[in-house]
């Protein structure tokens, strides 16, 4: 949708943590779209390892710098989110076809919800289609290295998270 302020994508997801790949995602639609904002999915059903609040802080200072990218979160419908922020689009990554299934689900669902939303799927470098925040934890967690899959800010966060938790030396 094309409004006063431009293009506007959403770009959703857990984002527990965010990885490089979705920077990548991020940097490649900002070049796309006049704004493109991470939305991050509260989602009560699940218990992640970063509050809401945790992960939101994290990406904002990841990306304080770029105007034309804004971190916020939601609750309930995506396309009602995506209606309320005059975003047209839906941006999501598709790192291999294992992934397409759900994302074709999920962009049909979407577009029977509603139709005038647009979803465009994007691939990131090749280099980060193995990574996923699921792996990034179990890898940390079992005291692996995470070095470049994650924005350094976030692999210091995760050190202080095993820090607290006092799995980790
Ligand atoms: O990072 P994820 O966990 O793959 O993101 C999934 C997400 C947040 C995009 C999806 O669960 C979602 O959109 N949830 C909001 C509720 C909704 O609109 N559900 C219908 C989707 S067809």
């Amino acid at each position: 949708m094309a409004t006063s302020a431009g293009r506007v994508a959403v770009y959703p997801g857990t984002f527990d943590p965010l990885t490089n790949g979705h920077v990548d995602i991020i940097q490649r639609g900002a070049a796309i779209f006049d704004r493109i904002v991470v939305a991050i999915l509260v989602n009560p059903d699940k218990s992640p390892l970063f509050s809401v609040e945790e992960r939101l802080g994290m990406a904002r200072e990841v990306f304080k710098a770029q105007s034309g990218v804004e971190i916020d979160s939601f609750q309930g419908l995506l396309v009602e989110y995506a209606k309320r922020r005059q975003a047209g689009v839906i941006v999501r990554g598709l790192r291999a076809i294992s992934d397409f299934e759900f994302e074709m689900q999920m962009a049909l669902m979407n577009r029977r919800l509603s139709p005038s939303v647009e979803t465009v799927l994007m691939m990131p470098a090749e280099s980060y289609t193995y990574v996923s925040s699921r792996l990034v934890k179990e890898i940390f967690a079992l005291g692996g290295s995470v070095t470049g899959l994650v924005p350094d800010l976030v692999e210091t966060r995760l050190a202080e998270k095993a820090e607290q938790a006092g799995h980790r030396a």
